[in-house]
């Protein structure tokens, strides 16, 4: 009898990108070790995202968000998360200049974080810097339709794609981007037909956020999935859990027993007691 456990196999970008048309990938945001750990038996794919620049860090946008930032989340991200295929964003700034400077930001986050694959956001004007990378070893995974980096320009966050043009214009970019060899795309805030004729469109898997059933795959980030705010919930958002409503139970708990000295008891002292 063996006494090895064995180790768990990762998910690939190689297998992710099998996955077209067959059964849906499974991703959700992941920035921390903890977060990582309990959402890595369950997930194909963790996102480091650039939202952490909104979720944890508490601005108003994912544009102040740093490469050094990326970086140090991503690391922390591989080092729980044992099975997941993990994409690290590549921040505003680091890599629309040009594929060179593209390559250099992605070149640092494979090499500091052991992650699998960069995401980068935007269309055709993207697709040579996409397929820069793809050829010297880094897979992207590609991100169209509402791109939160460019939210200034693109004049707030809305559904895009109802208007023909511009649906039109996202599906080329959408193509553009698979035609330069991304292992997969995301697609995000789009009308649910547009979603589903990208999906159609495209050799790549999608994987939708805002966008249609009929994506390869769904995303989200984690903690709108867990209900950590209880402020704000985005239409294309389901909470499977009330995560801030339990945290400000379990706090007010703490606070009401340190408060009648309940806590610490005997039991949490070293030495008191007659307790080890
Ligand atoms: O930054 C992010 O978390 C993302 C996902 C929402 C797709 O890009």
């Amino acid at each position: 009898m063996s006494t090895t456990v064995d180790a768990p196999t990762r998910h690939t970008v190689r297998s992710i990108r099998t996955r077209k048309g067959g059964d849906p990938i499974v991703c959700l945001t992941a920035y921390t070790t903890p977060m990582a750990r309990a959402l890595d038996p369950h997930v194909d794919l963790l996102l480091v995202g650039d939202s952490l620049g909104m979720v944890l860090y508490g601005f108003d946008s994912t544009l102040p968000v740093t490469l050094e930032m990326m970086i140090a989340h991503g690391a922390a991200v591989v080092r729980g998360a044992p099975s997941a295929c993990i994409v690290v964003d590549l921040p505003f700034g680091a890599y629309q200049e040009s594929p060179e400077a593209a390559f250099r930001a992605a070149a640092r986050v494979m090499k500091e974080t052991g992650a699998a694959a960069v995401k980068l956001e935007g269309g055709a004007e993207m697709a040579a810097t996409v397929g820069f990378l793809a050829e010297r070893g880094i897979p992207v995974l590609g991100h169209v339709g509402l791109l939160p980096q460019s939210v200034n320009a693109a004049g707030g966050f809305r559904a895009h794609g109802r208007d023909a043009q511009e649906a039109e214009r996202i599906l080329a970019d959408a193509r553009a981007i698979d035609a330069a060899g991304a292992f997969a795309l995301v697609v995000e805030g789009v009308i649910e037909p547009l979603g589903r004729r990208i999906t159609e469109a495209v050799a790549a898997p999608t994987i939708g956020i805002g966008a249609s059933p009929a994506c390869d795959g769904q995303i989200l980030v984690a903690e709108d999935a867990l209900g950590l705010f209880t402020d704000f919930q985005p239409k294309f958002v389901k909470r499977y859990a009330a995560l801030g409503d339990e945290i400000g139970r379990a706090a007010a708990a703490y606070a009401a027993e340190v408060r009648a000295r309940r806590f610490p008891g005997a039991e949490h002292c070293f030495g008191a007691g007659g307790a080890a």
